[in-house]
């Protein structure tokens, strides 16, 4: 058994991410005696239909509690140290339908809780810890049910909860990071069955097929976002959705795709040619793309400024510009003018966790600098937070004909240069690092061209 899947043998750490959540509420000055109380993501109808939607569990209930199960609540008693689930009683008319639900003791066995009730007793479990032993509740806004009562607590706080969690989900535990290996090694196992797939494959949707079915197969059933099967100039299309075009004479293929397994996520971008060769112009990206990202890799440690990382990744795209002949000038004059912003305009990468664009990240989209308004990551990454490293190159019409209007840009620009490279569309290569104190681990074992 490989170490991942031993790891994963053992039970979700919820209750070290409740102490985790506690530390950061008390360091903040927030009292000590309080409960913590959160609430799962609701069953919902679809709309004038007798079915549920697709369900995805919120992700702070599932931070402190390892439970995916609907309509669950839990209490965490800061000063005891006592973390209780509520799981939805057994409908006898529901069985029917939907089989045994989850029963106690298997949740007790399954789950990281000290005890587990059935949700019909939330109320009565506040209550108890009410004034005398705590004086405060911690929830979330907009997250709590009309019949819930705090009415036994001196003070409800509904201010630091989500922060706390949010930040303290940046740095993850062995237990995540074997999450997200997992969810990267299925990954892995999909991009491959769909870079195979191009092989025989007419149109985009095959490669969205091969990729979904084969996550599935190897027991991922929800993606961590839309995948993006990009073709042709479709590959500058930096959130593509469509994902349904034929792929007749179109050069190169984007895959952005990963799997998620057990609420964490995978987020994996390769870029191959449809014919198995690139053309010199396709190469010639590629080539700048994969210098941008192993040249980032290099800069990486705990502590480091994301910023530095970022503003490299477009010293060395400009240098490749430059070198291919698309720019023209000093290349400090060009990276001070943000002329390379025009070919990458996204950010260097985003933390991942449970969420593909994980929390805690600090983005600023209102920083006029446009280099940095769509980074996700502001300031230093710690050692023990995930990250993705994502550098791209892309030939996207809304933006470059445009920004080529104006002179202060134009006049950087080589047009009959740049002209034979629109078909490439858009070059990106992304994997998810784990950043260490001294350097980085790669998460990410997708073949690379
Ligand atoms: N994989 C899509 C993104 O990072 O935005
Ligand atoms: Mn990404």
């Amino acid at each position: 058994m490989s170490l991942t899947d031993a790891t994963l043998k053992e039970k979700y750490p919820a209750k070290a991410h409740c102490r985790r959540v506690a530390k950061f509420l008390t360091d903040a000055g927030f009292p000590h005696d309080g409960v913590i109380y959160l609430e799962a993501q609701k069953t919902h109808m679809v709309e004038d239909d007798d079915q549920a939607m697709h369900f995805r569990q919120r992700r702070y209930f599932f931070y402190l509690s390892g439970c995916k199960l609907p309509d669950a609540y839990i209490t965490y008693n800061i000063p005891q140290d006592i973390l209780t689930l509520f799981i939805p009683p057994i409908d006898p008319d529901d069985v029917i339908w939907s089989g045994l639900p989850e029963s106690k003791e298997e949740a007790l066995r399954k789950y990281d809780v000290d005890h587990v009730l059935y949700t019909n007793e939330v109320n009565a479990t506040l209550a108890a810890y009410g004034p005398s032993k705590s004086t405060t509740v911690y929830a979330i806004p907009e997250q709590v049910s009309d019949h819930i009562t705090f009415l036994a607590f001196k003070a409800v706080e509904f201010s630091p909860l989500k922060t706390a969690i949010d930040e303290c989900r940046v740095v993850k535990d062995s237990y995540e990071i074997a999450l997200i290996r997992k969810a990267n090694e299925i990954s892995t196992i999909a991009h491959v069955a769909a870079a195979k797939a191009v092989r025989t494959a007419t149109n985009e949707q095959e490669l969205m097929g091969a990729f979904v079915g084969t996550c599935i197969s190897h027991g991922a059933h929800e993606q961590a976002y839309h995948s993006i099967c990009a073709s042709g100039t479709s590959c500058s299309t930096l959130h593509y959705i469509r994902n349904d075009q034929p792929l007749k004479e179109r050069l190169n293929i984007l895959l952005d795709a990963g799997a998620e397994y057990e609420c964490y996520c995978a987020d994996i971008t390769r870029t191959f040619p449809v014919s198995g060769t690139f053309t010199p112009e396709s190469q010639t990206i590629y080539d700048i793309v994969d210098e941008m990202q192993s040249s980032c890799f290099k800069l990486l440690r705990g502590g480091v400024r994301w910023e530095d990382v970022h503003e490299n990744a477009h010293r060395v795209a400009i240098k490749g510009l430059k070198k291919a002949g698309i720019l023209i000038g000093d290349e400090q004059e060009i990276f001070d003018k943000r002329v390379s912003v025009a070919f990458m305009p996204h950010g260097l990468g985003h933390y991942l966790g449970m969420d593909t664009h994980d929390t805690g990240g600090h983005a600023n989209y209102e920083d006029p600098d446009q280099m940095f308004k769509y980074l996700r990551v502001r300031g230093q990454v710690p050692a023990g937070a995930v990250i993705t490293v994502e550098p791209g190159i892309y030939f996207c019409e809304f933006i470059l004909n445009p920004a080529l209007e104006d002179p202060e840009f134009n006049k950087y620009v080589d047009k009959a240069v740049l002209n034979k490279y629109w078909t490439v569309g858009g070059v990106r290569i992304e994997d998810d690092v784990h950043i260490l104190e001294e350097g980085y681990e790669n998460l990410t074992n997708t073949p690379k061209l």
